[in-house]
């Protein structure tokens, strides 16, 4: 993030490990900028770049003795910076400093570690205290000469923190990152404000000072930038950051895919307009629901969708040859999970990452590139966005085609709506909205015999998915009490005389996706 010179960053090298987005948010819940780069991208000469306060090296699922085993080089611990490594990270600053790492009996949940020798990195800490560890290998020696371990787990006496002797360099085997280790975050705020000094104004006005200088700067005069929104948090609050950066070399539009929400087109431009908006509003439902005619294929809907935004975006580019810039409202778990920072294995393709087509011309800017969900509602509410709004669930670009398995019909798309609508209204009756991820109904081309009336029927299936989650990368399935999921089955067969069973969706991400397609 070229722009965040003015603030302290935390370094976190990413070996894999399954909690690294957890390091990188407990750090800016300190108010502390953090920043993930894969251990593949982090050479020496661009860590040196960045500038850090701090590095944090992950944990990650690896052994460090097994071919091909993720690493980076020991000119980490040169750097003159404090250094904490985490679980894996641990064992590789053991490695790097001549310890010796072996396979041992393995340590998984929770886990005593006694405290044997004081360090600031335990202030706050009792001699005795609960961990979170998850490891087969330990660090089974340390040169006398080079370390000092801190602690031991009491039931095997593993070393389960150590730090070398002549530089603020920790490694903990445990895991700080995780609700499970109580005094986690303590020990975090140790290393990262106590030790490695960093300032503490990642809040919320400098984010927003810095994100409009940045763009600004990015943004030459005279060039002018298109930005669609949706009305959702993530589109709305990039809008609003390029107006008050470029004021009215902004372009926003508003098209609407025929794939919303129940009653959304309105409300979405009312709420627009009251924050001074004004977008262009285009009509492109005909379009957009003849081109999917047939189509049963979810990733083929969003190339399809994809690319007739795109084609909409390229005629009002034509037509105002002043518009040089494409806005996306692209968060930090969307390119993450879309695999350009950790090389991970694409599982779906977001169509606003990366997704856009070269002959569009558009330069691309994104604002939000750095930011969590959170971060961007907080930011939206500074910006004006009333709270309902700030704080309602996402919602796919691709809409409701990413809702209904197999062909987007009419019917379906009218029983999709209209579930989904119940099951936000209950879920708000019941005080529960706020507290869930997500929460809507889906339906695809299978069937059920029901009984309305006294005739046989045969209608659709529709399930109900409710999830919790902190990004959408991981999600669990929501325990909703059951009679407001009977109120929700009950009011859908009622209402929806085409639908004659209703099912709840109980598995988590993974193994599933929070949408089913
Ligand atoms: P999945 O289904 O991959 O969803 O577990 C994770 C989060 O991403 C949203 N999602 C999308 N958002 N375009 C988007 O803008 C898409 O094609 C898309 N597919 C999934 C999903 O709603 C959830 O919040």
């Amino acid at each position: 993030m070229s722009s965040s010179r003015s603030f302290d960053r935390v370094l976190v090298i990413n070996f894999g490990g399954q909690y690294t987005h957890l390091i990188a948010r407990r750090v800016r819940e300190l108010s502390v900028y953090s920043e993930i780069v894969n251990y593949a991208e982090a050479s020496q000469q661009l860590v040196e770049e960045l500038r850090p306060r701090a590095v944090i090296l992950s944990g990650g699922p690896s052994s460090i003795y097994a071919e091909n085993a993720p690493k980076v080089g020991s000119w980490v611990l040169e750097l003159g910076i404090p250094v904490l490594g985490i679980c894996y990270g641990h064992q590789l600053i053991a490695s790097m400093i001549g310890g010796r790492v072996e396979r041992g009996l393995g340590e998984y949940g929770k886990t005593e570690i006694e405290i044997v020798e004081r360090d600031p990195i335990f202030n706050g800490w009792n001699s005795r205290e609960f961990v979170w560890m998850s490891h087969g290998d330990y660090v089974a020696e340390l040169p006398k000469d080079r370390a000092v371990v801190l602690a031991r787990s009491v039931e095997t006496g593993y070393i389960a923190a150590f730090k070398l002797i002549d530089r603020p360099a920790y490694g903990v085997q445990f895991h700080p990152e995780v609700v499970h280790t109580p005094k986690g975050k303590r020990l975090l705020e140790n290393f990262v404000i106590g030790i490695a000094k960093a300032q503490q104004n990642w809040v919320l006005g400098s984010v927003i000072d810095m994100i409009v200088e940045g763009l600004r700067k990015t943004i030459p005069p005279g060039e002018k930038v298109l930005c669609a929104v949706s009305g959702g948090v993530d589109s709305t609050t990039t809008a609003l950051l390029l107006k008050k950066a470029v004021g009215n070399g902004l372009v926003t539009v508003f098209v609407n895919h025929g794939l919303l929400r129940e009653g959304e087109a309105e409300a979405v431009l009312d709420m627009l307009k009251s924050l001074g908006l004004n977008p262009i509003y285009i009509d492109a439902s005909g379009k957009f629901l003849e081109a999917l005619r047939g189509v049963r294929d979810c990733e083929e809907k969003r190339r399809i969708i994809g690319e007739l935004f795109a084609k909409i975006f390229k005629d009002i580019a034509e037509s105002d040859k002043s518009i040089k810039w494409l806005a996306q409202g692209t968060t930090y778990p969307d390119v993450i999970e879309s695999g350009f920072a950790t090389g991970a294995d694409r599982i779906k393709s977001h169509h606003n990452v990366a997704g856009l087509p070269q002959w569009l011309g558009l330069k691309v800017v994104e604002p939000l590139k750095y930011l969590y969900k959170d971060e961007v509602r907080r930011i939206a509410v500074a910006l004006g966005v009333p709270e309902d709004w700030a704080y309602r669930h996402p919602f796919p670009g691709p809409g409701l085609a990413v809702r209904i398995i197999g062909e987007v019909t009419e019917e379906k798309l009218r029983i999709a709506r209209r579930a989904s609508r119940i099951v936000e209204e209950e879920l708000a009756k019941a005080g529960l909205y706020r507290s869930v991820w997500q929460a809507f109904a889906t339906v695809g081309d299978d069937k059920w015999v029901g009984v309305k009336g006294d005739k046989r029927a045969v209608g659709y299936v529709v399930t109900v998915r409710i999830v919790e989650s902190e990004d959408g990368m991981t999600a669990d399935w929501s325990k909703i009490p059951h009679d407001v999921l009977e109120k929700i089955a009950s009011r859908i067969t009622r209402e929806i005389p085409e639908v004659t069973l209703v099912t709840y969706a109980i598995t988590s991400k993974p193994p599933s996706t929070i949408e089913p397609c």
